[in-house]
């Protein structure tokens, strides 16, 4: 039997607020400031996707953030609904991501903290939408302690917010882009096993990475995460 080809699965996107220069990012599990505007700009990236993040994170932001799935990671089970998936491990918080995000028909998906999840799927991000606030030393107990040298990151779309009344400190966000990405690649029979059920969802998506691939033929590289086994990219 013919091997179907392999497509590129979803992407995963860091979002984070760290402190300049110590890069703090929470204290006892609440944010270290008030900014209504790059909370505004986090709904708009984020609105629409699958969201991967820890337990402590969801229970500091204290409900399923609305438009979105809300992936949840943690040892012990949350309560499932519509909108929010307990994942028991990394590899099954992946699993959601690419099939909500392919059921959504979404290329990338979000990492949206804390310092846990961040730094376990470091290594796999793309991009990465960071805010710079321009706090002082400030204490804290989590962090988002990550360079990121240019040799390997591109910066794009740089802009300064002043401080003002609706953000305690004045800010700069940032786009990284790893200049030379990292994607898992999967056939069709790889992502969906024996249930077929799904193979209208897996072609719109399929139709839509390939249009994508053409039009921005950059370069990628084949991803192994988790050390599991990956096929081999095209
Ligand atoms: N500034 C920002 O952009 C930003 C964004 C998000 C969060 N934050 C801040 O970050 C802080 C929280 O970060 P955090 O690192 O303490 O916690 P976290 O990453 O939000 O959650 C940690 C939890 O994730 C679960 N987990 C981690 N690894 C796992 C694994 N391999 N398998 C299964 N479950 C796993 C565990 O849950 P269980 O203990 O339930 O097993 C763990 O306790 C808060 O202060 C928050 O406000 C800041």
């Amino acid at each position: 039997m013919k091997k179907s080809r392999t497509v590129r699965m979803p992407s995963a996107t860091s979002v984070v607020a760290r402190s300049h220069p110590d890069h703090i990012i929470g204290i006892e599990n609440e944010l270290p400031w008030r900014l209504k505007t790059d909370l505004r700009r986090f709904k708009q990236l984020t609105e629409g996707n699958a969201i991967i993040m820890g337990r402590k994170t969801y229970e500091s932001i204290g409900r399923p953030l609305p438009n979105r799935i809300n992936i949840v990671l943690s040892r012990t089970p949350v309560e499932d609904t519509a909108s929010v998936k307990w994942a028991h491990n990394p590899e099954t918080a992946l699993l959601l991501a690419d099939y909500y995000s392919i059921l959504l028909e979404r290329k990338e998906f979000f990492l949206i903290g804390g310092e846990e999840i961040y730094k376990l799927f470091h290594k796999f991000i793309n991009v990465v939408y960071l805010t710079e606030v321009f706090c002082g030393n400030i204490n804290g107990d989590a962090k988002f302690d990550f360079e990121f040298d240019r040799r390997e990151w591109r910066y794009y779309s740089e802009e300064d917010f002043p401080k003002s009344d609706d953000d305690e400190f004045a800010f700069r966000t940032t786009c990284l882009v790893r200049r030379k990405s990292l994607h898992r690649f999967r056939t069709k029979e790889e992502f969906m096993g024996r249930d077929d059920t799904l193979e209208k969802i897996w072609e719109r998506y399929a139709a839509m990475m390939e249009k994508l691939d053409d039009e921005n033929p950059v370069k990628q590289e084949q991803l192994d995460i988790f050390g599991n086994d990956v096929t081999p990219a095209h």
